[in-house]
């Protein structure tokens, strides 16, 4: 493919726009839970001026830009105040909570390097942590020692952090709330472990930063997780997430601006303009931050509140409607909007039940089991779902009845087979090539691009693997689908 040789017309150009997303999960209608962070039409209407307003605007240059640092400043200012920080909180801007919780590991991992002379950092980290700080671990050069939680609550296990600790550890890491299960881990006890140890906590607060105080307002019994507990050195919160900004807004905070300095990277040793970036992009549009602080200013925090009193209300409902229904039970007990649950019972697989539900016209996210976690069905309730929470329990009483008694199809058990018998002498270090792989996809029906409607063959092939082939499974997936079309441009 080429670039066209003449340019398009306008209006053409956004007709074949339109056509592209035709295959695109439906999600203004509330029924995709997951995903996407939609309040109402005018709110998008709102970020998206606000982000097309100051799309072209380049945050790479404070002093050019001041704009971008007023919106930065005061974007922190206001989730410090959220998250009661005190005077000497400081913080940036960045594009999700990834890039937040990389920019922690890394300002922990320099402190202790500059501090403490720790050259083969450790981070302890609950089983249930985001997959992010894995992947900074990755990045950055650094040990993930992962703890267990409780098998009950899915909350970290102090003790097992604690004896987790050695001269290398650098950082702990909290969650509220963690994504898999939604409960907020015991940060008072860590702040307590980390000030005994002097050792940096963060509290990942990506998911629940934002909703968990108006929880609190509301009544709920939230546990101390954000900047008011002793010992916690930093968290992140995601705009992006419950503050429905549009996606790449997210905020990491700092005890003080001395620990922050280690986030910092400055570059004057070549022959172009000095650098110097407190997060991982550089030249970057200040669209996110605009839009970002126009939705904080426009639904302004009595348009929070009833926002948040409708998910509570809903999800309350929601975790009631699926422990009544016969076979299924909630998986932990969750403490904001996002719902877990499970079956027990032999003949009903939950990703028969996600297959179900998408044909009813639902999406759903499927979590694979994971050392004394089965394999869920993981709901976030929106504010458009949460008028639609009847309708969804009347659908998914018959999906439930509809994927009782379905088996692994026989194609899952071939595919398997084979898995196993390459694997057999290899074990976990079996490497799949991608020509393996292909031919394994062929032999699952799976098309590599094609439409997952229904998902379940794939996620119980993931599932029935050791997490290593499930990441070599997954990478190779990637490594095929993102191939270059070839030929002429498709019209
Ligand atoms: C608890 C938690 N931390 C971190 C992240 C990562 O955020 P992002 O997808 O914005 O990078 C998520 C995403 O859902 C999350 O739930």
């Amino acid at each position: 493919m080429k670039l066209p040789a003449k340019g398009i017309p306008e209006g053409e150009l956004f007709k074949r726009l339109e056509a592209f997303r035709e295959h695109d999960v439906r999600w203004r209608d509330g029924r995709t839970l997951a995903y996407v962070y939609d309040l109402s039409e005018q709110v998008e209407a709102v970020v998206k001026r606000a982000y097309a307003m100051y799309l072209s605007e380049n945050a790479l240059d404070p002093t050019v830009f001041p704009s971008a640092v007023r919106f930065e400043n005061e974007l922190v200012a206001m989730a410090a105040a959220h998250l009661r920080g005190g005077p000497e909180v400081v913080g940036n801007f960045t594009s999700g909570g990834t890039e937040s919780i990389m920019l922690a590991v890394k300002t922990a991992r320099d402190y202790a390097r500059k501090t403490r002379g720790v050259r083969a950092p450790e981070m302890i980290l609950p089983v249930t942590a985001h997959a992010a700080f894995h992947k900074a671990a990755h990045y950055l050069g650094l040990k993930a020692v992962v703890t267990p939680v409780d098998p009950v609550s899915f909350k970290a296990d102090v003790a097992a952090m604690r004896a987790a600790v050695t001269e290398n550890t650098v950082l702990l890491v909290g969650s509220a709330v963690s994504y898999p299960q939604c409960v907020v881990d015991p940060i008072v006890e860590l702040g307590q472990l980390a000030r005994e140890r002097d050792l940096l906590l963060h509290v990942d607060a990506c998911m629940g930063g934002f909703l968990l105080p108006y929880f609190r307002r509301l009544g709920e019994p939230v546990p101390e997780f954000d900047l008011s507990v002793p010992g916690v050195s930093s968290i992140s919160i995601d705009f992006h997430k419950y503050a429905f900004a549009p996606k790449g807004a997210s905020i990491v905070l700092y005890r003080d601006a001395a620990l922050r300095r280690h986030q910092i990277f400055a570059f004057a040793r070549w022959y172009g303009y000095p650098i110097v970036n407190p997060a991982v992009q550089s030249a970057k549009s200040v669209g996110p931050m605009a839009a970002a602080w126009s939705v904080l200013h426009y639904v302004g925090d009595d348009g929070y509140l009833e926002m948040a009193r409708s998910l509570l209300a809903a999800t309350k409902r929601l975790k009631a409607g699926i422990e009544a229904i016969e076979g299924l039970r909630l998986v932990g007990d969750s403490e904001m909007n996002l719902v877990a649950f499970t079956s027990d019972r032999e003949d009903l697989c939950a990703f028969h039940i996600i297959d179900e539900l998408r044909a009813r016209g639902w999406f759903t996210h499927p979590q694979l089991s994971f050392e004394g976690a089965p394999a869920n069905v993981h709901l976030a309730v929106n504010p458009k779902f949460a008028g639609q929470v009847e309708p969804f329990l009347k659908d998914l009483a018959a999906a439930t009845a509809a994927a009782r008694g379905r088996q692994r199809s026989e194609l899952v058990e071939n595919l398997l087979g084979v898995v196993s018998s390459l694997a057999s002498g290899a074990g976990e270090d079996l490497e799949l090539d991608q020509e393996t792989f292909t031919q394994l996809m062929a032999m699952a029906g799976v098309e590599i691009g094609g439409s997952l409607e229904a998902s379940s063959t794939i996620n119980e092939i993931l599932d029935a693997l050791p997490p290593a082939l499930r990441e070599q499974a997954l990478t190779l997936y990637v490594n095929a689908l993102f191939v270059p079309p070839r030929e002429s441009a498709a019209t």
